[in-house]
């Protein structure tokens, strides 16, 4: 017996020196970062730098085709690994070689490079791809949006799967160029700054960079016919506005609001610290659907926050996002109340800015407006369940968290809390409960009680609480 087992584990030692030793130590990356509301979004074992997007979209079709170039690192030696993804896709190469690929769950894209990668080293990963996005559904809803003249895609905590390849988490950001053709007559509109456009064959192909760090579901384009605008913020900042040529009886309101995004800055710059990106706008495609989002750099607003008029408040709170919850990300997204807290926070403070009701009377206003058994006090803002994740809770009774924070430690200390949250934090990513332990670090006072009261209770808070907090 002992003999015999000589023989063959020689072999085996003289094949392992065969193996390069990285081909055998690889694991597979986790198919989700760890998110406690969506586990499958983003994925383990690496990290993404840089995005280079190529694509070309024909509307009258809903065709995209795409080549997406990612540069990664790996954190681990991975044997395979996930991006997130829901389109068709064609081919993969890992480090320039055919990687085997299949899609598993509704947006997984499983890849296995021939040889395993090493922890710590920069790969480059090419996936090709071709699909119909907008009739790709997931539970019957695509974030890719036909418009009479293009398309448009923006959704928040999900839009990227349906657009291009990636690591879909808010805790790793990356650059991007976002190049694409389109049928020549239309325009496309992304993050960052146009950088070129060309014209050949009847394409038009748009050149768009943004070169600060920014998460996935920030990430933004549409295609269609626009009236473009462009300004400066009095830090020379350029903007760059667009608005659908179709919004009718909208488009003066829309101009009449976020043309005002210099203005709005410039205050905005006054209030949380530096503008952290280095081009700004926004944009209004010809949708039905009525939300706005934060896509970085440039905002994306729906024609109907318009249908009753200018609407400048919105704007006020889709640029106070590029501070909240673009440069400074949730780390989770349990954590949303880091954004829309204070984004609501900053409409408070341009109410009180603009001499039409205080941050004081606003909080009063929801507090003492919003009876105790109404819904609204069921949410915990501090951590709303990710299917009220957009909650008013989050934002109105959010808002009112700040306020009594500020009545606590006082104007001075409470902005030199905003401001530092943003430079301490910068590109990066906070929790609820990293703020909560920020806040008493620089105001030197506890603070854990009041944020219980107003972020992590599933009551309203009694009227002997608000006096405490002054709400
Ligand atoms: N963050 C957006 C805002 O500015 C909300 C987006 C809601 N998302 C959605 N798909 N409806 O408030
Ligand atoms: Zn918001």
């Amino acid at each position: 017996m002992r003999l015999r087992l000589i023989v063959p584990s020689a072999a085996a030692a003289f094949l392992m020196l065969a193996i390069p030793a990285s081909a055998a130590d690889g694991t597979p990356g986790a198919p989700g970062v760890g998110d406690s509301y969506y586990p499958t979004s983003g994925n383990g074992g690496y990290h993404v730098s840089h995005y280079d997007l190529r694509l070309k979209y024909e509307p009258k079709t809903d065709r995209l085709d795409g080549t997406a170039t990612l540069t990664a690192t790996t954190t681990q030696a991975l044997s395979r690994f996930n991006l997130d993804f829901a389109l068709h896709v064609n081919e993969v190469l890992v480090n320039g070689k055919k990687a085997a690929f299949t899609k598993t769950g509704e947006h997984e894209l499983e890849i296995t490079p021939p040889s395993s990668l090493e922890q710590g080293k920069e790969v480059n990963v090419v996936v090709r791809y071709s699909d119909t996005p907008s009739q790709v559904k997931i539970n019957g809803y695509s974030a890719w949006q036909r418009t009479p003249d293009g398309a448009v895609v923006a959704n928040e905590p999900e839009a990227a799967v349906w657009w291009f390849p990636s690591n879909d988490h808010p805790r790793d950001k990356a650059t991007y160029d976002i190049s694409v053709a389109v049928p020549d007559g239309l325009q496309t509109v992304s993050n960052g700054e146009l950088k070129s456009q060309t014209s050949k064959l009847g394409w038009t192909r748009y050149n768009w960079r943004a070169t600060k760090p920014q998460a996935t579901y920030l990430t933004t384009l549409a295609v269609g016919k626009f009236d473009i605008t462009t300004d400066k913020t009095s830090n020379g900042l350029p903007v760059l506005n667009a608005y659908s040529k179709d919004l009718g009886d909208n488009l003066d309101p829309a101009k009449a609001s976020v043309g005002r995004t210099a203005e709005i800055i410039d205050w905005e710059s006054s209030v949380f610290g530096p503008y952290p990106f280095n081009a700004v706008g926004g944009y209004v495609p010809n949708v039905k659907t009525g939300y706005a989002l934060e896509t970085q750099t440039r905002p994306y607003y729906s024609p109907s926050s318009f249908a009753n008029g200018a609407n400048v408040s919105v704007v006020v709170h889709e640029l106070a996002h590029q501070w909240f919850g673009d440069n400074v990300s949730v780390k989770n997204w349990r954590d949303i109340w880091v954004n829309e807290g204070f984004a609501t926070y900053a409409q408070w403070l341009w109410s009180a800015k603009e001499g039409e009701g205080t941050t004081q009377e606003l909080a009063d206003y929801v507090y003492n407006g919003i009876p105790a058994d109404n819904d609204f006090w069921k949410v915990k803002p501090g951590d709303p369940g990710a299917d009220n994740q957009f909650h008013n809770a989050v934002y109105n009774r959010g808002a009112i968290a700040l306020q009594a924070l500020r009545n606590k430690v006082g104007d001075k200390t409470f902005f030199t809390i905003l401001k530092q949250w943003q430079s301490e934090n910068k590109y990066g990513n906070g929790s609820v409960q990293d703020f909560v332990k920020f806040s008493e670090r620089v105001s030197g006072k506890p603070l854990q009680k009041l944020f219980d009261t107003w972020l992590f209770t599933t009551t309203k808070p009694s009227a002997a609480d608000a006096a405490k907090d002054g709400i």
